[in-house]
């Protein structure tokens, strides 16, 4: 009998961050007594469904190896690469050597700390039996316009079928790679992982998730995101009170 396929998770973290204007990148920035991306990878690393954990981290990377991340399942570091894409190609090929080619692969970035575990679980569950894949999303809930490039307004765009894409994005192993080298080698510009499965000719499922599973790119998400993570401290110490 074929073994139930796992779950892994891929971590991209090899980006700069030069909108942040820190001395460093932004996943190394303190949030609520820790670094951005061990607040990142403590989610994974402690549920119980993920098998192990890639991380792609800058070749030349100073601050990865004085992080202590505890974990008691594999977690691997690979060179990321000049793009996010290629950061979690190269990461893939580092997971190859543990998992199975039907294995689930979800790929979240380092510099989104506020994933909660009911979204994470809500993705697998939702995804498990699906024959592609999908994302955690949100629906778009401001109103859209297009601008000239003179900065006026062109249009007012139907935002009813409008998504934005968040991460995690869970899609099986060799299917995800494929879809991957297919749009490299395209030069297709790819955008997060379900544009490759796009570009590929399948319909990646969006699966809704929180608002609150926002990506750091400038200083102010780094308050905002400290603000989530202490309300859920607060929420979760009321609930073992009680
Ligand atoms: O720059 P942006 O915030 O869109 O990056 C999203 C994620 O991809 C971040 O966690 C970043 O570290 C990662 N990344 C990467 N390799 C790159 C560029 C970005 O792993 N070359």
């Amino acid at each position: 009998m074929k073994p139930e396929p796992r779950f892994w998770a891929v971590i991209p973290a090899a980006g700069v961050g030069s909108r942040m204007r820190a001395d460093r990148p932004k996943q190394y920035l303190p949030l609520a007594g820790r670094t951005v991306i061990e607040q990142t990878l403590d989610i994974f690393l402690r549920h119980p469904r993920i098998a192990g954990v890639v991380v792609a981290v800058s070749h030349d990377d100073a601050y990865f190896p004085s992080l202590c991340p505890t974990a008691d399942k594999p977690l691997k570091v690979v060179d990321g690469g000049a793009e996010r894409c290629h950061s979690v190609l190269n990461a893939l090929r580092g997971l190859k050597a543990l998992a199975q080619p039907d294995d689930w692969v979800l790929v979240h970035d380092a510099a989104r700390p506020c994933l909660s575990d009911e979204d994470l679980e809500g993705l697998i569950q939702a995804l498990g039996d699906d024959p592609v894949g999908g994302i955690l999303a949100t629906p778009v809930r401001d109103t859209k316009k297009r601008a000239t490039p003179d900065g006026r307004i062109a249009a007012t765009v139907d935002r009813s079928d409008l998504w934005r894409a968040f991460t995690p994005q869970m899609f099986r192993l060799d299917a995800l790679a494929g879809a991957l080298e297919k749009a490299l080698n395209d030069g297709f510009m790819v955008t997060d992982e379900a544009s490759a499965l796009e570009h590929a000719g399948q319909s990646p499922r969006l699966v809704e998730g929180s608002a609150e599973n926002i990506k750091i790119t400038r200083p102010e998400d780094l308050r905002l995101a400290e603000f989530y993570l202490a309300e859920r401290k607060r929420a979760s110490t009321t609930r073992n009170e009680t």
